[in-house]
């Protein structure tokens, strides 16, 4: 089942999940108050920019908004928003970290 951690950050401790079903990534945050903002919730605002760390392979690949938006966002490595991303089911941990404006 995949775990997921979210790195701590100056708006929330570090926390960690077990998401043995997958699903929204954005569902999984709300449910445990992971450490990660959020506004628009649709692809429109960039607030939910996050850097996976790790398992990046455990998140099924970004549909063409959350790909434009992330294009915008500019970064090397591998980012992702919250707020589109959907975990896949099965082993693996993916370990998250906000990307909070200063
Ligand atoms: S919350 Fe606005 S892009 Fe995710």
């Amino acid at each position: 089942m995949p775990t997921i951690e979210f790195c701590a950050n100056t708006i929330g401790r570090m926390k960690r999940v077990e998401a043995p079903e997958g699903g929204e990534l954005v569902d999984i945050c709300d449910h445990v108050l992971a450490p990660i903002p959020f506004s628009c919730r649709s692809a429109s605002c960039g607030t939910c920019h996050v850097e996976v760390l790790e398992g990046a392979d455990s998140l099924e690949p970004p549909k063409p908004e959350e790909q434009e938006l992330l294009r915008l966002l500019g970064g090397e490595g591998t980012y992702r928003l919250a707020c589109q991303a959907r975990v896949r089911p099965g082993p693996g941990l993916i370990r998250l970290r906000a990307v909070l404006s200063p």
